[in-house]
């Protein structure tokens, strides 16, 4: 608490805002954990982002079998309506759809073959933009996702969808605000080409939207690396993703996922196995001490501050 007391004029929650924590029966909610982070950031005069209201993900049993079964539009309308509501004024920014593209799924429009999707078809993110618009008119509403930043198979077809996606939503009057990138960052095996990530970024900025990075962390870790090596990876990791990202002057926040080491997801029971080791990927270290990482997000920002 002190760590981000000192380093965070704005936080998230890694668990505490989605919905299968908030209505894990139907119509039956549980706001205390989230209640109690909102506060925590009022409290010390720091602003709240709110994650995430519709994904494919972490979604209470009872809704994944409503939406399997007969879909009502109130079980994503009402929710939206509910919840921004109640938060409405205490929290600025909402990630109201997350990760809606998967080009690998082999749909022409790029879009993931969601329960959502399946419920009620591609409208579906129009309906929840709305929903979250006429709940707080002034909250600033971000479309999330991950994959974008990086040269990888399928890093092309997913900027094209999102591209196609985002155009569409601007074209219909939809009132979105922002993109928001992942940014789970992979040097290894999604290596960032910054021309590429420019044009990218150059053309959502086109569409008349802001650009937020809302889960930088980087992946730092094969099997061998040292300490070090990892942290200077980090480090030039994002020094590289932020330069090219602050170069279009469209983003008014930056968010890591986690603070320190010691508390990144990439570090679980699941994920450090699976990627090979304990890894580096955010800017304080186990003992919350700043690392290269910090002081290459701030050298980052000053230059574009100057
Ligand atoms: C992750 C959390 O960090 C984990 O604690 C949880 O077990 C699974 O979700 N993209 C997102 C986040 O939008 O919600 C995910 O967060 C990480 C990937």
């Amino acid at each position: 608490m002190e760590a981000v007391r000192r380093e965070c004029s704005c936080i998230v929650a890694e668990y505490q805002s989605k919905r299968h924590v908030l209505e894990p029966s139907r119509g039956m909610f549980d706001f205390e954990g989230m209640d109690r982070l909102v506060a925590f950031a009022h409290k010390n005069k720091m602003k709240f982002r709110g994650h995430t209201l519709v994904w494919h993900a972490a979604n209470p049993a009872w809704l994944v079998a409503e939406l399997n079964d007969v879909p009502k539009e109130g079980g994503l309308t009402e929710y939206i309506a509910k919840v921004v509501g109640r938060y409405r004024g205490r929290v600025h920014s909402w990630d109201v759809v997350n990760e809606a593209i998967n080009p690998a799924d082999g749909r022409s429009d790029g879009l993931r073959e969601s329960i959502w999707l399946k419920a009620f078809g591609t409208s579906y993110i129009d309906m929840a933009f709305h929903a979250a618009h006429e709940a707080d008119p002034n909250a600033s509403l971000v479309y999330n996702d991950y994959n974008t930043e990086g040269v990888w198979k399928y890093g092309d077809a997913w900027r094209s969808s999102t591209i196609e996606m985002l155009a569409g939503m601007k074209a219909r009057g939809v009132p979105i605000h922002a993109y928001g990138m992942q940014a789970h960052l992979d040097p290894n095996d999604r290596p960032i080409d910054p021309k590429v990530l420019a044009n990218f970024l150059q053309e959502i900025k086109d569409l008349g939207l802001r650009i937020q990075v809302t889960e930088l962390d980087v992946r730092d870790f094969k099997l061998g690396r040292s300490v070090e090596e990892k942290n200077r990876i980090a480090a030039e990791t994002t020094k590289l993703f932020l330069d090219v990202v602050l170069s279009l002057s469209v983003t008014d926040e930056i968010l890591t996922w986690g603070l320190s080491d010691k508390y990144s997801w990439l570090n679980d029971s699941k994920n450090a196995p699976f990627y090979g080791g304990i890894p580096s990927p955010l800017p304080l270290d186990w003992k919350m001490v700043r690392k290269p990482m910090w002081y290459a997000i701030a050298k980052s920002i000053a230059v574009k501050t100057k």
